[in-house]
């Protein structure tokens, strides 16, 4: 039976396939991180994922868009013994539901997490499954280098990387490269534009959610990111606002205004967040750690502990994950409608193969067939007009 929560990883699976198989995307529902260099961007997708895979460094690091999969899987998943990872299964949408009954999505709070129960995969290596999270942040290197040069050029074409976890919350975020003033090393002098339009041709499709972040030391008027959600989203109905390093505000000073609402209007609102400094880093302070000590210090804050319940990550991931299911489901409608077109259109181009032999296109277009019926009436016909439970 499907349920709300089946509807992030399937979604994600019909993507993979649709993109696969070279068939028109959907354009479906999806979480897009913005803000300037530096302002705690790939730290939040770390402490989303509870563990460190993200390269670092000075300058632009991440110079390609990141499609990032969090797909909540049991503990001890009967999947790991699996080795079927191609797209080569119509059974894989309710394989994908199947991860869904009866789990509990995030527990994060168990501090001796089995990393053996974690694993990475890239759409550019199918088949693969990283336990090594360091693997997993050298193919992002690699990969990077690979399209858009060593240095320091930059590249639309996103890396896709997926990642299984019983402590994660269905999500598909988008790393994108931080909005930069100075060109460095070999970049050209008009890098702030490319970014600028790079970020804009993600967020400008009204089903971009814009999770916007604005580092806590630099006065929100300067924000970058909002800047940049505002020319797409002016009304602010799809953005939500991110403080990140609160813990380095001039003392005296905090951003309760700002986390309330009064300061900047956005309807989704704003979570303030702490993240790993430098210096925790440096001194091999892991993720797990940093959530807790993060939770301590909103509860422990004079100011901050009276909104503690809506302030740091944990809070974020539910929060973001609950926008993008309802994102999504009232998508559906469009998303139905467009998937009739391309069924149709499917069935067109199988038609023409006339039966004569099974060419790899042929069963290809008739797996997407598949996984498109199977997707219309299985899932949207279940979910469509029922009321969720999301809120809750
Ligand atoms: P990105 O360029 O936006 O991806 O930013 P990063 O996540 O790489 O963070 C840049 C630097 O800021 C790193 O040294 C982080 O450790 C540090 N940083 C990020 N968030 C916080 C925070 O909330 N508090 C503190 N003290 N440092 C942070
Ligand atoms: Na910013
Ligand atoms: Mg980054």
């Amino acid at each position: 039976m499907a349920s709300l929560e089946d509807l992030i990883p399937t979604v994600n699976k019909l993507q993979d396939v649709m993109y696969d198989s070279g068939i028109d995307t959907l354009d479906l529902p999806i979480l897009a991180v913005v803000g300037s260099q530096s302002s705690g961007k790939s730290s939040i997708l770390e402490t989303l994922v509870g563990r460190d895979f993200l390269p670092r460094g000075t300058g632009i690091v991440t110079r390609r868009p990141l499609v990032l999969q969090l797909n909540n899987i049991p503990p001890n998943s009967p999947l790991i013994e699996e080795d079927d990872n191609s797209v080569n299964s119509h059974d894989e949408v309710t394989k994908v539901s199947g991860f869904e009954a009866g789990t509990k999505p995030l527990e994060y709070k168990d501090k001796e997490r089995n990393h053996a129960d974690e694993w990475g995969e890239f759409l550019h290596i199918p088949g693969k499954r990283f336990y090594d999270f360091d693997d997993i942040k050298r193919e992002i290197e690699n990969e990077t280098a690979r399209i858009a040069g060593k240095d320091k050029g930059i590249s639309k074409i996103p890396i896709n990387l997926k990642v299984f976890s019983p402590h994660v919350l269905n999500l598909t975020l988008v790393d994108l490269p931080g909005i930069t003033k100075v060109p460095i090393g070999e970049q050209p002098p008009d890098i702030e534009k490319q970014i600028k339009n790079l970020i804009l041709d993600y967020i400008a499709t009204p089903n971009c959610l814009i999770l916007a972040v604005s580092p806590a030391n630099v006065d929100l008027v300067n924000s970058e990111s909002l800047k940049l959600a505002r020319e797409v989203d002016p009304q602010g109905k799809r953005t939500i606002g991110v403080i990140t390093k609160l813990d380095l505000m001039d003392s005296g000073t905090n951003a309760l205004d700002i986390l309330s609402g009064k300061m900047y209007p956005l309807k989704l609102g704003f979570v303030g967040v702490v993240n790993r400094s430098q210096q925790d880093i440096q001194l091999n302070k892991t993720v797990e750690e940093s959530l807790d000590k993060e939770e301590d210090y909103f509860r422990k804050h004079p100011v901050y502990r009276t909104i503690s319940t809506k302030c740091g990550t944990r809070y974020l991931a539910k929060l973001l994950n609950q926008t993008l299911l309802s994102h999504i489901r009232d998508k559906l409608p469009d998303i139905k409608t467009k998937l009739n077109t391309l069924i149709s259109q499917t069935e067109q181009e199988l038609a023409r193969y006339g039966g004569v032999g099974a060419t790899t296109n042929e069963n290809r277009a008739s797996l997407v067939l598949q996984l498109m019926n199977k997707f219309s009436t299985n899932f949207i016909s279940s979910i469509d007009g029922t009321s969720s439970d999301i809120n809750t």
